[in-house]
C-alpha cells in the first residue's frame, strides 16, 4: 500500500499564522504539525510515501523532510497548484500509486489512535474512519443504520443527519484513482472526497472503522492550541519517547 500526505492549501483561516509558512508546517507542541499524520503512516508500515504540497511552499517541506531516509521511508514531492478539492490528490498521485491500494491522509488531522492493524489489514473497497463529534456541520458525515453500516454520506451538512464526522484518513483500492478522475466539480468548486466515498457506498463497497481516542483536525486556532495541549500531555506520559 501507498501513502499519501495532502498538505495543501492556502491555510487563510489561520492568517495571519500561515501568512509565511504552510498550515502543516505550524508546531504543534514540539513538532511540525506534518509529523502527526506522517507517524499514522509510517506506523502502519507504509514506506513509500507521496507529499502533496502548494508551490511556494514546496522547498520548506522538502527541507524538513528530505528524502524519507531519516524516517525509513521513501518521499515523494508533488505540486497542487490550486487547492481544487481533496480527492484530486487521486489524480495527482495517479502514477506514483501505479497499481497499489493508498492510505490518504490530511496533513493538518491528528489521531490518538492506533490505526495500523486497520490500515495493514485493508483488502479491498474504501475504508473510512468516523467519530462521534459535537460540531458534525464542521465535516464530512455518516449516517449509519442500526447495525452500524454506513447509509449516507453529506459534506457540511445544513441539516443534522449524524454525529458521525468522517475523518481526514481515507484507505481505497486502486479503482480510487478512475473514480477520482471522472468525479465532477462540486457547487463550491472542489472534487469532493465525500463523492468518492458515496461511489464506494453506491457499490455497497464502503467500510467504517470507528476511531478511539482524540482526534483534532487542526483548522483553527482553538483547534490548534488544543492539539498543542494534547501533544504536550503525550510527550510527558511517554517515558520512552514518541516514533518520530
Ligand atoms: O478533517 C476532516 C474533514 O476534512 C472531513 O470531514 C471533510 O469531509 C473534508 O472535506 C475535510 O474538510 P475540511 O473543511 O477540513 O477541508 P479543508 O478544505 O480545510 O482541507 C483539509 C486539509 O486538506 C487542509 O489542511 C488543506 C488540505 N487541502 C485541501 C484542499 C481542498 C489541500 O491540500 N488541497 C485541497 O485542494
Amino acid at each position: 500500500m501507498k501513502g499519501i500526505i495532502l498538505a495543501g492549501g492556502h491555510g487563510t483561516r489561520l492568517y495571519p499564522l500561515t501568512r509565511i509558512t504552510s498550515k502543516q508546517l505550524l508546531p504543534i507542541y514540539d513538532r511540525p504539525m506534518i509529523f502527526y499524520p506522517l507517524q499514522v503512516l509510517l506506523m502502519a508500515g507504509i514506506k513509500e510515501i507521496l507529499i502533496i504540497v502548494a508551490p511556494e511552499r514546496a522547498g520548506d517541506f522538502l527541507n524538513l523532510l528530505g528524502s524519507g531516509k531519516n524516517f525509513g521511508a521513501k518521499f515523494t514531492y508533488e505540486i497542487q497548484d490550486k487547492p481544487e478539492g481533496i480527492a484530486q490528490a487521486f489524480i495527482i498521485g495517479a502514477d506514483f500509486i501505479g497499481d497499489d491500494s493508498v492510505a490518504l491522509i490530511l496533513g493538518d488531522n491528528i489521531f490518538e489512535d492506533d490505526l495500523s492493524e486497520t490500515i495493514r489489514n485493508f483488502k479491498k473497497g474504501g475504508k473510512i474512519f468516523i467519530r462521534e463529534v459535537s460540531d458534525p456541520e464542521r465535516f464530512g458525515v455518516v449516517k449509519l443504520d442500526k447495525l452500524g453500516k454506513p447509509q449516507r454520506i453529506i459534506e457540511k451538512p445544513k441539516k443534522f443527519i449524524s454525529s458521525y464526522a468522517i475523518t481526514g484518513l481515507y484507505v481505497f483500492d486502486n479503482r480510487v484513482v478512475k473514480i477520482a478522475e471522472n468525479l465532477k466539480p462540486s457547487k463550491r468548486g472542489e472534487l469532493e472526497i465525500t463523492d468518492i466515498q458515496a461511489r464506494y457506498l453506491k457499490m455497497g463497497e464502503l467500510t467504517v472503522h470507528t476511531i478511539r481516542g482524540e482526534w483534532i483536525d487542526t483548522g483553527t486556532f482553538d483547534s490548534l492550541l488544543k492539539a498543542s495541549n494534547w501533544a504536550r500531555r503525550q510527550a510527558k506520559s511517554k517515558a520512552s519517547g514518541r516514533p518520530i
